[in-house]
């Protein structure tokens, strides 16, 4: 148990000095404007963890948004505010954001409604949330500052490794928390406790999950698949029953678990690679998490979980073409040739990144693997050194027939037949201007 004295010495080293004297400022805001301040949540939870999070989430006890208001007044920043929540978020030069709450009480009206919201003590507040680890808080005012409040056994549960609920309607005043509850097992390494797993259990069973609208369970789910390693997550949601709300013929199988592992090798090499052309990993796993899906199931699965548009072309019609794509590269296994280069990049340029690794993550076959990362490694940023330009100045008239020629000298360059814009000029007069 941390003393206000360790905790403040233990802020000062644990903090980048900037984030620290931050803290300090707020408080002495706060102090002027007579408010109890608070940093509060995750940021105190992974601090005494001793991992790094510099989300701040501050509480105070009154109104939290003549405190950002001053803030911005004192930093010399924007503030954006949210009159109905009482929240605000503070805005630096540099874009880092802090976000400032009200403390509140929520009154949920039925189930799995949004919350009404009133003014409360710093108490209150901390009883509204999720687990008891994200109930600790840690006064920022100056007689105060580093006081840890922990009213609810959040220290205890850290040290315990536990994952527990404050109350027992706390799945079904918010039945996202099955998920997050999930979410903060695995990434912490913790475990759910018993009488808490029980109650998941039960809020699942009574069917308060189905009661979630799509588009908060499809947000707990990427939260899932942006984890670092999500298949631990997603074996447990499977043991929890809570893969049926993507699509009750979702099931966990050995399948699914290869293309898993072999998705997570996948993306994790690309990362290694190719750090300035990022992929989004949470995406293909979510499309190797339905890859057992067929169409119509899959445009089911994006209309329960209000998909949206963008990413439900993606994962739908997109995910047909990367289909269609791997079937030719399977048939290309039996031809007596390998692919000319300029057949992969033909292949699979017009695929969205994420699909292409998609293929690669689906691929059983290692020469399906190398083809897909001889394109990104060699052939998805190769260009023509001529341009529109070029081709005008060689006394071709524009028209389409310029796309046309274009692509047949890429062609001719990925496969190595021209090099240098001397090759290029010349490869285009002798093939398109005799
Ligand atoms: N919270 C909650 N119920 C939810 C969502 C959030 O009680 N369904 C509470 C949690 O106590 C959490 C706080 O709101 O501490 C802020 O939520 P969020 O930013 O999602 O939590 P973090 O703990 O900061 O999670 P992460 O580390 O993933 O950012």
């Amino acid at each position: 148990w941390l003393k206000k004295k360790q905790l403040a010495r233990f802020l000062r080293e644990r903090l980048p000095k900037r984030i620290h004297d931050l803290l300090r400022d707020f408080g002495q805001v706060a102090d002027d404007l007579g408010l109890n301040l608070f940093v509060v949540g995750g940021f105190v939870r992974d601090l005494l963890l001793r991992q790094e999070n510099f989300d701040i989430d501050l509480v105070v006890e009154g109104d939290g948004i003549a405190f950002a208001r001053r803030c911005a007044e004192r930093f010399a920043c924007r503030f954006r505010s949210h009159e109905k929540f009482g929240t605000a978020v503070i805005i630096f030069e540099d874009g880092f954001k802090v976000d400032v709450a009200s403390a509140r009480m929520e009154y949920y009206s039925r189930p799995a409604a949004l919350p009404t919201v009133e003014y409360a003590s710093i108490k209150l507040d901390l009883f509204r949330r999720d687990f008891t680890i994200n109930t600790l808080a840690i006064a920022l005012n100056r007689g105060r500052y580093g006081e840890l409040l922990d009213f609810f056994g959040g220290q205890r549960d850290l040290k315990d490794k536990a994952i527990r609920v404050l109350h027992n309607l706390s799945f079904v005043e918010d039945p996202t928390r099955v998920f997050r509850a999930v979410r903060f097992e695995q990434r912490l390494g913790f475990r759910i406790g018993r009488p808490t797993e029980h109650l998941l259990r039960g809020a699942v069973r009574q069917g308060f999950v189905e009661r979630v609208g799509g588009s908060r369970l499809f947000r707990e789910l990427e939260l899932i698949l942006r984890e670092p390693d999500p298949w631990p997550a997603v074996e447990r949601l499977a043991s929890f029953d809570l893969l049926r709300f993507v699509h009750p013929q979702l099931k966990l199988d050995k399948t699914l678990a290869r293309v898993f592992a072999e998705a997570s090798r996948v993306v994790h090499w690309y990362q290694l690679l190719f750090l300035e052309r990022p992929c989004r990993p949470w995406l293909i796993y979510f499309l190797c998490l339905t890859s057992a899906l067929g169409r119509e199931a899959m445009a089911e699965a994006c209309r329960r979980l209000n998909v949206p548009p963008r990413i439900a072309r993606l994962v739908t019609e997109g995910r047909e073409e990367a289909l269609a794509v791997r079937q030719r590269m399977r048939r290309w296994r039996h031809r007596k040739k390998p692919p000319a280069a300029s057949e992969i990049y033909r292949l699979l340029h017009p695929l969205e990144r994420d699909l292409v690794l998609f293929v690669m993550s689906l691929a059983e076959d290692e020469r399906i693997k190398q083809w897909i990362s001889h394109y990104f490694n060699h052939l998805a940023q190769v260009k023509c050194e001529l341009d529109g330009d070029d081709l005008r100045q060689l006394g071709i008239p524009p028209g389409p027939v310029y796309r046309a020629i274009l692509d047949d000298l890429l062609n001719a360059r990925l496969d190595g037949r021209v090099t240098g814009r001397d090759e290029e000029l010349a490869y285009v007069r002798r093939r398109h201007l005799s």
